[in-house]
C-alpha cells in the first residue's frame, strides 16, 4: 500500500496494541502476585481481554497491510514494579489509579470513533474494544473493592432496611404463632 492512501488512523491502532499488550502484562504479572483468589480472577479477565485486544488489532493492521512499531512507555517499569511489590493489593489500585471512580467529562473512548474515514472492519472491532473497555472498567472497579474487603454481592451487603424487612417478618410469624391454638398436643399423643 503505497503512503499515499495510508489510513489515517494507524497511529490510533498502534497505539491501541502497545496499550493493550501492557496492560496484559501488568494485570497477568499482578494476577499471579496475589493471595487474593476473587481478585485474581478479576484482574486474569480484564488481562486477557486486554491480550486479545493487542492480537485483534495487530492482525487488524496486518490486514491493512502494516506493522506494529512498537513503542517503550518509560512509566511502564515503575508499574511492573509496583505490581510486583510486596504492597497489599488496595495500595497497588491506589498507585497506578486502577479501579478508581469514573472521572466526569469527554469520553476519550468514544473519540477513536470521530475519525470519519474509518473502514467498516476496523470501526466494528474499535466499537466492541470500546464496549469490553468499559465493562473492564466496572470490573476493576469492582476489583479495588474485593481488594478493600468490600462485598460486590448485593446479596451478602447487610443493610439496616434489609434487617428491618427480616424483623418484621419474623414479628408477623410470631403473631401467627401466638394466635393459632395450641393444636399439637393431642397429635403427639395420639401418635404414642
Ligand atoms: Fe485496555
Amino acid at each position: 500500500m503505497s503512503s499515499s492512501n495510508k489510513p489515517s488512523y494507524l497511529g490510533t491502532l498502534n497505539a491501541i496494541v502497545n496499550g493493550e499488550r501492557r496492560g496484559f502484562e501488568f494485570l497477568n504479572a499482578w494476577a499471579m502476585k496475589t493471595k487474593n483468589a476473587d481478585l485474581a480472577g478479576k484482574l486474569k479477565t480484564v488481562a486477557l481481554r486486554e491480550a486479545e485486544h493487542a492480537a485483534s488489532f495487530e492482525k487488524r493492521m496486518c490486514e491493512l497491510g502494516y506493522s506494529l512499531k512498537e513503542k517503550e512507555d518509560p512509566k511502564f517499569k515503575k508499574t511492573m514494579e509496583i505490581v510486583s511489590s510486596s504492597l497489599d493489593d488496595a495500595a497497588k489500585f491506589e498507585k497506578l489509579g486502577v479501579g478508581q471512580p469514573e472521572q466526569e467529562g469527554e469520553d476519550k473512548l468514544l473519540q477513536l470513533l470521530a475519525d470519519k474515514s474509518i473502514d467498516p472492519q476496523t470501526a466494528a472491532l474499535l466499537g466492541r474494544f470500546i464496549a469490553e473497555e468499559r465493562d473492564s472498567g466496572r470490573i476493576l472497579r469492582e476489583a479495588y473493592q474485593c481488594a478493600k474487603g468490600v462485598s460486590s454481592s448485593p446479596d451478602e451487603t447487610v443493610t439496616l432496611a434489609g434487617i428491618q424487612e427480616q424483623l418484621t417478618k419474623l414479628t408477623e410469624i410470631v403473631c401467627d404463632l401466638q394466635s393459632k391454638p395450641t393444636a399439637k398436643k393431642p397429635k403427639v399423643q395420639a401418635i404414642k
